[in-house]
Formats: C-alpha cells, structure tokens, sequence
C-alpha cells in the first residue's frame, strides 16, 4: 500500500526521472526532479528555518530525530521493498540495511547532546579560554545507489542532530527510498525546510549548485574517487568543508595460522554482500601459499552453493548488478584477467537475467593484473598467492586507495604488526564486515577525508569557535 501512495506521490511524473527495477528492466516509477534554479530557491528557502532549527536544545532535536528512527523501524518492510525494487539488492539484505540506516539516526540524535566544547586553562592571569561547538550550516550530500537508505541516513542524521539543515540529491537509480525517508523525517517533525531530498535529471550540474553555492557550507559525498575529485576541485572555489567517501580496493589477507574457516566466511561476507557492490568489498584475497589451496577449494565450494536471482525472491543471495552496463563492465574485466593467466573456478556470466553476474572465484591472479587494481563493484573474488608476511603489507598497501582492509592470523603479533603496517581507514582483523554506526568509517589516501558514524562523525558538521575573555580579576 505504500509502495502506491508513494508511487502516486512522487513516481508518476511523464516528464521524470525514469527508475527500473534492475531485476527485470521493469519501469517502477517515473519521479519528479528538480531544475538547478529550483534547487537554488530551496537553499535560500532554508536559511530562515534553520537558524530557528539551531536554536532548539540538542534534547528537542533528539526527540525527533528518535521519532524519525521509530517511524523508520515501523516501515522497515515497506523500505525495504523499495530499496529491492530499484536496486535490486535482495530482501534480506535490504531489511538489514533498512536497521543500519536507522542506527545513524539513533546514534547521532543522542550524541547531538554530547557536543561538547572545552575549558583551556588560560597562559597568563585574568583570562579564560573556551572553545564552543557550532552547527557548520547548510549542507549538502550526494548519495550512492549501492545503500539508498544508509547513505543518507549516516549524513543527514549527523547533520540534524548538530543543528544543520541538508538537502541531498539521491542516485538517480534510487530516489524512492530517499523520498519515502524525507516523508518519513516531515512525519517525525523535521520541518520541510530542513531536510529536503532533490532528484534531478541533471547530476552534474546539481553537484556543481552544490559545491558553488556561497550559502551551502558543506558538502558530503559518497561515491567514485573520479568524481570525489571534481567536487573537491569545485568545492574550492567557495572553500567548502567537504567529506568525501570515495572508491576502495580492500586487501582480504588470509595468514597460514588463520582459521581457514573463519577466514573463508569472512571472505564470503565481504566481497558477496550486496553483490560485490559496496566501497568496503573485499576487492583482492591475498592467501598464504601453503593455505592457498585449501582456501581456495572452500571458498568455491561456498560460492557453488550461492543462489543468484530476484531480489524480491525471497530465496535470492545474489542479486542483479545496479544495471546490464555494470554488469557488462565486470564481465570485461573478468575475461581479461582470464586472458593474462588466471582461472575460473566457478561463475562467469549468467543465464538468470541481462543485469546479473553470477558469483566467481578466480585463482592464480598477481597483483600486477588489472584486476587486482580496480574496484570491481561485482561479485568476483581474485585469489592471490603471497609467501611472507612483508609481501603481503607490501602488496596490500600498493595501492591509490586506503578504504578499508582485512585480515586473519591467530597470531596476537602479528595482528598488531599488520593493524598498524596496513595504510588504510580502517582494519578487520579475523573479521569481514566492520561496519557500524558507532565506529568511524572513512578513508585515507585518495579514499576519502573524513569519518562518517561515531562522534567524528557529528564533528563533521560543526566548527569550532574559540572565545578567549580577558580583562577578569588575576
Ligand atoms: C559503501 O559502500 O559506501 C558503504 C558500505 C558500508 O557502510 O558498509
């Protein structure tokens, strides 16, 4: 019944923004977009409404936030049923999301209480120093299509809770998901002005209203380095406070002391969720020779036993890629690494539907191989031989990106050696999912500035201002 009224809502615009279900090509909906002017009036629409919004106690903006996240819950099969409908991911995996989305909400409406400033005992007598905790302003985020409720929850939430308002422009793939979570938060009690969400036809274009716009003091991105790029180039013309999550290529080490079974559900854990399609996938298996084998033949068997299909089915593990042209991408890159030398075990194309991949294993990939330096975005694993520790960090750590790595060792040395040699954001060791909202997920190196979920994450949208008062009694 929602899916109708949100489709009577928002969806039925001739002249829209045309949304298919990457399952079946099937048009789910035809949503209203937004012109860069229109956008325009709405950052100055919201100018008055957020010093009003600001001047709320965090205790008061907590309390709609916390009914924001309720009303969430209370619509999580709803959610979920759109995210699968226009990205394809499968159901179980879309109610996961739909409770990962809502902890951001839950989270940052708590630790909007907790923005502290600080008392610094002052160098000389009759002075004080102190140091207050602002909201930054509006802001800005442009959001991915892998995690269409995630994405925005984990920087709209922070953004709210500081006392900011934020407009967001969702993937084109996905802007239900993001228009039902702006119904949702205007249910809850964020006035419409705080927090508007802005499809639109023209991608770039919005982005660069965003990255330009004197009144929009920050802006928060999600998705490709490529891009994170020409938003940081943009953005500084007005000297923007930006954060950036961009592209991954997450080392997954497997040590000879490791638990090879942990090891190897760690890796279908993290290079097969959401169909290979997230930044933190584990995008190359680097395996100790003498455990290369055994790994390899469990993590086939394993990927064997995955079930590729529709989402909506509620049987499916594996899913559509975003679009046939994603799909189409990793099939190239899987026939050239076949090319150089390497091997498939299991996977290659698939007999189920034009956008689906299915699960793959590729052993005897070097690092050298293409594969192996690109973000794949699909559900391949390239298995990489090494022999000593030092290779692998040097292998690992050979790369542009610094997202996120992993890896395995019962070794308690050795744990505390990598954790530290490894130049990435963050680190799972004897663990292939790390993400929460109580940890801060960021990059380093051409992954990204900035943390998103934990405290970090909410000082992301404030600045800090000084206040020194002089003339007190020494
Ligand atoms: C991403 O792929 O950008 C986000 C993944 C996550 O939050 O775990």
């Amino acid at each position: 019944m929602v899916f109708e009224e949100l489709i009577a809502a928002y969806g039925d615009d001739a002249s829209g923004l045309v949304v298919h279900n990457p399952a079946n090509g099937a048009v789910v909906a035809s949503v209203k977009t937004y012109s860069v002017d229109e956008a325009a009036d709405i950052v100055d629409a919201a100018m008055e409404p957020m010093d009003a919004w600001a001047r709320l106690t965090a205790k008061d903006r907590a309390a709609i936030l916390r009914q924001w996240y309720e009303l969430i819950l209370a619509s999580q099969e709803e959610i979920a049923q759109i995210i699968t409908a226009e990205s394809g991911k499968p159901l179980a995996e879309a109610r996961g999301e739909v409770v990962y989305g809502a902890s951001f909400i839950e989270w940052f409406a708590e630790e909007g209480k907790r923005l502290y400033g600080e008392v610094i005992p002052p160098p000389v007598l009759g002075k004080r120093i102190l140091t207050l905790r602002q909201p930054v302003g509006l802001c800005a985020a442009i959001t991915p299509w892998n995690f269409p409720i995630a994405m925005i929850t984990r920087k709209v939430a922070p953004a709210l809770a500081a006392g900011c308002a934020m407009i967001c422009k969702p993937a084109e793939a996905t802007p239900l998901t993001a228009l039902f979570v702006e119904r949702l938060a205007h249910q809850a009690g964020v006035p419409e002005a705080i927090f508007r969400v802005l499809p639109t036809h023209d991608p770039a274009a919005m982005g660069e209203l965003f990255c330009t716009h004197p009144l929009i003091r920050k802006l928060s991105f999600t998705g490709s380095t490529r891009v994170g790029k020409i938003l940081m180039k943009q953005s500084a013309t007005t000297v923007k406070k930006v954060s950036m999550e961009l592209g991954g290529n997450a080392p997954f080490i497997v040590f000879d002391d490791a638990d090879i079974d942990a090891a190897v559900t760690g890796a279908m854990a993290s290079r097969f969720r959401n169909a290979g399609q997230t930044c933190v996938c584990a995008n190359r298996i680097l395996v100790q020779s003498s455990v290369y084998d055994e790994f390899a033949d469990k993590l086939t068997e394993r990927v064997k036993a995955l079930r590729v299909g529709d989402g909506a089915d509620s049987e499916t593990e594996i899913g559509p890629l975003i679009s046939q042209a994603a799909r189409d991408r990793v099939a190239r890159l899987v026939d050239a690494t076949i090319e150089v030398g390497a091997t498939i075990r299991v996977g290659g194309p698939s007999a189920v539907g034009e956008a689906f991949y299915d699960p793959t294993v590729l052993t005897d990939v070097t690092p050298d191989m293409t594969i192996a330096r690109t973000e794949i975005f699909g559900p391949v694993a390239p298995i990489i031989r090494f022999e000593t520790e030092g290779e692998a960090i040097a292998v690992a750590n050979d790369t542009p990106y610094g997202l996120a790595a992993y890896f395995y060792t019962n070794d308690l040395a050795r744990s505390w050696r990598v954790l530290e040699a490894l130049e990435y954001g963050m680190v799972g060791v004897n663990e292939g999912v790390i993400s929460t909202e109580v940890a801060p997920f960021g990059g380093v190196k051409e992954s990204g500035i900035g943390r998103e979920g934990a405290r970090a994450g909410i000082e992301e949208y404030t600045e800090i201002k000084y206040g020194l008062i002089g003339g007190l009694a020494a």
